[in-house]
């Protein structure tokens, strides 16, 4: 997440991420799955800009910036009281009492319903550029303990680290230092998948696997070793849901990367390349074929 002030306001560009391992560990008995996870943010950014108000009103608008909205349409994203930046406000009003408001323009690039948390980094933002605008002090801890409540993709966000193993729901985290030098293919299909639907159709693993190995390759930079070792319990069930899944894997497969999978549930699935002129060459190829909007991207800053 970077921050930088212009003018009287702060401008927040808030990333993607992809999960490149996840494990589905078994259903708690609040309705949740328990996890393990390793998510990365990727230099796919939206953009939040926040001005603090001279009243005590929060005004939000939402513009979507991206090239996927021919293709995906834009219902997905709520411009109103149920998207995650104003919940995000309302949430930290509503906590510390601040009786000060503000005007939060977001830039949507990160296509909704796609495994790529669009959503949740946006709410990140909303969170750590209000305790800023605010001038809350509310320290990482007390962040990550209200990003939970709004999702469970959304402490990821406010980790301190771009690669980060989530486990529990999501929020609790380990962060790995990782070489950035990683690049990726995303392609995303002109249709999404819903978050709950996909995880009502997925099974707990019989015989669950660890992210230690995957982990420790990352972390190594042995990138064909990583690649192998990528794992998302969810793209089974996915795959069943949606038929662009199964058609975007295919053609995956037939290109010479590294490695393949989806993101968190779908629908966007992700090539792990061998250098930045494969990544790039590769989101061109993709982009060609209509199968989906295709972008070249590396661990986030
Ligand atoms: O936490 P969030 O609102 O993003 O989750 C959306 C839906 O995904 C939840 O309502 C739940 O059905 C499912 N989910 C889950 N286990 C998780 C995370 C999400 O079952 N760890």
């Amino acid at each position: 997440m970077l921050f930088r002030q212009s003018g009287r306001s702060l401008v927040v560009q808030t990333p993607a991420k992809l999960n490149l391992f996840l494990e589905v560990l078994g259903k708690r008995p609040d309705g949740y799955h328990e996890l393990e996870t390793l998510m990365a943010a990727v230099g796919w950014y939206d953009t939040l800009r926040l001005t603090e108000a001279d009243s005590d009103r929060v005004e939000f608008r939402v513009r979507l910036a991206g090239r996927w909205h021919s293709a995906a349409g834009s219902g997905d994203v709520p411009g109103g009281e149920d998207n995650l930046v104003l919940r995000a406000a309302r949430l930290l009003q509503g906590e510390t009492g601040v009786r000060r408001g503000a005007r939060l323009e977001l830039w949507k690039r990160i296509p909704p319903a796609s495994g790529l948390a669009g959503g949740s980094s946006d709410a990140a933002a909303a969170l750590a550029g209000l305790n800023r605008v605010w001038r809350l002090g509310l320290s990482r801890e007390a962040l990550v303990e209200l990003a939970a409540r709004l999702g469970s993709d959304v402490p990821f966000f406010l980790a301190g680290s771009p690669v980060v193993i989530c486990r529990g729901r999501g929020e609790r985290l380990e962060p790995l230092a990782v070489p950035a030098n990683v690049w990726f293919v995303i392609g995303r299909p002109a249709s999404g998948l819903s978050t709950a639907e996909v995880y009502r159709h997925c099974r707990p693993a019989e015989h669950p696997r660890t992210v230690v190995r995957f982990a420790e390759s990352l972390q190594r930079g042995r990138l064909a070793e990583s690649a192998a070792a990528l794992h998302n319990a969810l793209e089974a069930p996915a795959t069943r849901l949606n038929t662009e899944v199964a058609t975007l894997t295919h053609w995956f497969r037939r290109q010479p990367v590294a490695g393949h999978q989806m993101s968190g549930s779908g629908t966007a699935c992700f090539a792990v390349c061998r250098t930045c002129r494969q990544a790039r060459r590769t989101a061109v190829r993709l982009a060609a074929t209509g199968l989906a909007t295709a972008v070249a991207v590396r661990i986030a800053a």
